[in-house]
């Protein structure tokens, strides 16, 4: 019997973890997740770890499953997905953030490099790329990642460096492969009431240059950048196809950053961040336009 793939997933208990455990168990992957602060019981095999502890990141990624598999069942994982991360500037200090961040990624990569698990997808995001722009000199739109990274904040910072973490872990070990996905604005559904607002005032998302990426959408680009082949460390810009407005993008860009280049040709609303690259190797198609949920 061919066993099924066995993924864990940190930060399972938050906004993205949720979905991305869903997500991967609607796909046949059996899930393992980890967090250090379940809200609810989570309905599948789970770990309750402090990432920041060496000790606990180890016990985790090295678990076979020997407590909720009979003998036969036990299996190494497969790959990871890190997400256990404070997800903003400023909702903790700026030094726990940096701590939290910085030492639980090194933990996560450090652990399965010494296990050999070489299949790691870790969640960057878009801030790395200058946000917020109105205060960055941005050249040119689409934003791509080739843009020299730029952390306006601390946890933009814990960005920034856990990408060069993972370049650093793939240079000294051929077989690792860490895909690096920048996520945008991550939005569910009940989001998307409020987004008609942004079109009466373009200024309250010019920070992002109106990018956004729905969390579903968020969950199927990690699934795919686990199914893709590669080595070495990659980054990826994950936003949906359209910005949140109304009005086209590049009206947007003559208006609000009127010194700023167009390269290329821009279609009605389409993203500023682009996700080309994302599409091109991972295979990854966004699904939810947030036009379809808002009446
Ligand atoms: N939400 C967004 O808009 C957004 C945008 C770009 C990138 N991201 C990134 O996506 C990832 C997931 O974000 P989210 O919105 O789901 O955040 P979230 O806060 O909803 O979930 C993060 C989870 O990680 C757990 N966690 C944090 N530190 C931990 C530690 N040291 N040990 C164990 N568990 C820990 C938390 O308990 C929480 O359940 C993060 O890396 C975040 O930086 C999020």
């Amino acid at each position: 019997m061919v066993k099924k793939k066995r993924i864990l997933v940190t930060g399972a208990a938050g906004k993205v973890g949720k979905v991305v455990v869903k997500d991967l168990t609607s796909h046949g992957y059996d899930v393992f997740a980890v967090d250090r602060d379940f809200k609810e019981e989570p309905d599948m095999p789970n770990m309750t770890a402090e990432l920041t502890d060496f000790g606990e990141t180890l016990d985790a990624l090295s678990s076979i499953g020997e407590d909720v598999y009979g003998r036969a069942e036990m299996k190494a994982f497969d790959a990871i997905v890190h997400l256990a991360s404070i997800p903003h500037p400023r909702e903790y200090s700026d030094a726990e953030t940096f701590s939290n961040n910085m030492v639980a990624t090194y933990n996560v990569f450090e652990a399965a490099k010494r296990l050999g698990i070489n299949n790691i997808v870790w969640s960057s995001s878009e801030t790395l790329l200058g946000i917020p722009f109105e205060q960055s000199a941005i050249e040119s739109v689409p934003v791509k990642e080739d843009v020299k990274k730029l952390g306006s904040s601390t946890y933009a910072i814990t960005k920034v460096l856990g990408e060069e973490l993972a370049e650093q872990f793939c240079l000294h070990n051929p077989d690792m492969k860490i895909a690096c996905l920048r996520l945008s604005n991550v939005m569910e559904e009940e989001d998307y009431k409020q987004f008609p607002s942004y079109n009466e005032d373009p200024t309250k998302r010019l920070w992002n240059l109106w990018s956004y990426i729905d969390v579903r959408d968020a969950a199927q680009a990690i699934r795919k950048a686990i199914e893709t082949e590669f080595k070495g460390m990659a980054t990826f810009i994950i936003t949906n196809d359209n910005t949140v407005m109304e009005k086209p993008s590049e009206q947007l860009v003559r208006e609000y950053y009127p010194n700023v280049k167009i390269t290329g040709e821009l279609t009605e609303n389409q993203t500023l961040l682009s996700n080309e690259k994302a599409k091109r190797i991972l295979g990854y198609e966004p699904q939810y336009d947030w036009r379809n949920f808002v009446k």
